[in-house]
């Protein structure tokens, strides 16, 4: 990742030089009082970019996909001669709802937000349509709000698709390419699903429940918790220490008197190390390790899969969506309308919002060099030690 990220910066700093004929317009980069990371990078002279400001807003730091795609999307825009304000807001609303006044005020001409609750930005998006202001929803969609002019992600309702598949193939009922595998069951699993706030989740939960329903109707699949309803099986904002602690209890409530897990569906790799370290707690350890999934390619749980404690996880290369954002909002900058894949799937309680979706890949282990290394997504270093380089 870091050597992509280079090359973007060193072009987006020599057109910062190039638009201010070598002056000296470098920018800031602050930390909030509240923690919160802002950074605004004036793109020329007269302190803003040629292009004018845009507010980018990311949900948290706590998941390196979330910088990521934050860096990317401002490095994008950056060089097309933009001002990017990039904000983190650290998982917490009001921390949120307030980055997007400011940017707002501030006189931003475009926002890009991910939002953390889906359903609390009504308020923001009133005020930016006020203003004329267009609003680009980023991989997480902005619900009841009429004011959502565009949608980027991927195909969410797929990533549950290919996380129910994984578990599927990693039980030993599915071969990778599809076909019936040999195992015959019947198998013990978990469910667990993303924040109920978040949209994504419901896609991600119906996605996985629909695959695996053949096989909870025969008795190939059992869940012994009963556990069984997206609201038992939620952990709200995806916290990895929720997810510790619900696996703890089902482990305690449904798992005594010799009775052994299987699998556990889990939508994201956060989750999924909060699941493990519950596993490895309760005495699970390689090679019979529970098959457990999840989502992001995060470099700690890439290592993971490697150490064969998680068997897979869903690559969204967050590089193509953060592209598709900025192209999305080029457009609405030049006065056109941006290029949807699809006009039918996301209502957010309100009105249809267009898309544009993104394809995701099933990672296991002998497959993480051809998608995450060769796309240089991450470099074997970081694969072989669980940890993104610096920088
Ligand atoms: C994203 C996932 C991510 C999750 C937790 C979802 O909205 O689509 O990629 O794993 O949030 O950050």
């Amino acid at each position: 990742m870091r050597g992509m990220k280079l090359v973007a910066l060193l072009s987006a700093l020599l057109l910062v030089l190039a638009a201010c004929g070598g002056g000296d317009d470098g920018g800031s980069d602050t930390t909030a009082a509240d923690g919160s990371t802002e950074e605004t990078t004036g793109g020329g002279g007269g302190g803003g970019g040629e292009g004018g400001l845009i507010g980018v807003a990311m949900p948290t730091q706590t998941s390196e996909r979330w910088i990521a795609d934050g860096n990317s999307v401002k490095e994008g825009l950056e060089e097309l001669g933009y001002e990017v304000d990039l904000q983190f807001g650290n998982d917490d609303i009001p921390t949120q709802t307030q980055q997007i006044d400011s940017m707002i005020t501030s006189g931003a001409q475009l926002l890009i937000i991910a939002a953390i609750d889906g359903t609390a930005l009504t308020a923001q998006l009133d005020a930016a349509a006020a203003e004329g202001i267009p609003v680009v929803s980023y991989d997480r969609l902005i619900r009841d709000s009429e004011n959502v002019d565009f949608y980027v992600t991927f195909d969410n309702y797929k990533v549950g698709v290919q996380q129910a598949t994984a578990l599927l193939v990693g039980l030993g009922l599915l071969n990778a390419d599809g076909s019936e595998g040999d195992a015959t069951g019947p198998f013990n699993i978990e469910l667990f699903a993303g924040s109920l706030d978040d949209n994504n989740a419901f896609f991600f939960w119906n996605g996985a429940i629909d695959t695996l329903q053949p096989y909870f109707d025969d008795g190939t699949l059992v869940v012994p918790s009963g556990q069984m309803d997206i609201e038992q099986a939620a952990i709200l904002r995806w916290q990895q220490e929720t997810a510790q602690r619900r696996m703890e209890d089902l482990l305690t409530a449904a798992y005594s008197g010799g009775t052994e897990i299987d699998g556990v569906l889990s939508p994201y790799d956060g989750l999924s190390r909060g699941i493990i370290t519950a596993l490895q707690n309760a005495g699970y350890s390689t090679p019979d390790f529970p098959v457990v999934t999840g989502q992001d390619a995060e470099i700690a749980s890439v290592k993971l899969i490697v150490d064969e404690l998680q068997q897979s996880t869903i690559f969204k290369d967050t590089r193509k969506l953060a592209a598709q954002a900025v192209t999305a909002s080029q457009a609405y900058l030049a006065g056109n309308e941006p290029e949807a894949n699809d006009t039918e799937t996301y209502e957010n309680g309100v009105k249809v919002v267009p898309s544009y979706l993104l394809e995701s890949d099933i990672v296991y282990a002998d497959n993480i060099t051809a998608l995450l290394v060769d796309s240089g997504y991450w470099t074997q270093e970081e694969v072989d030690s669980g940890q993104a380089a610096e920088g």
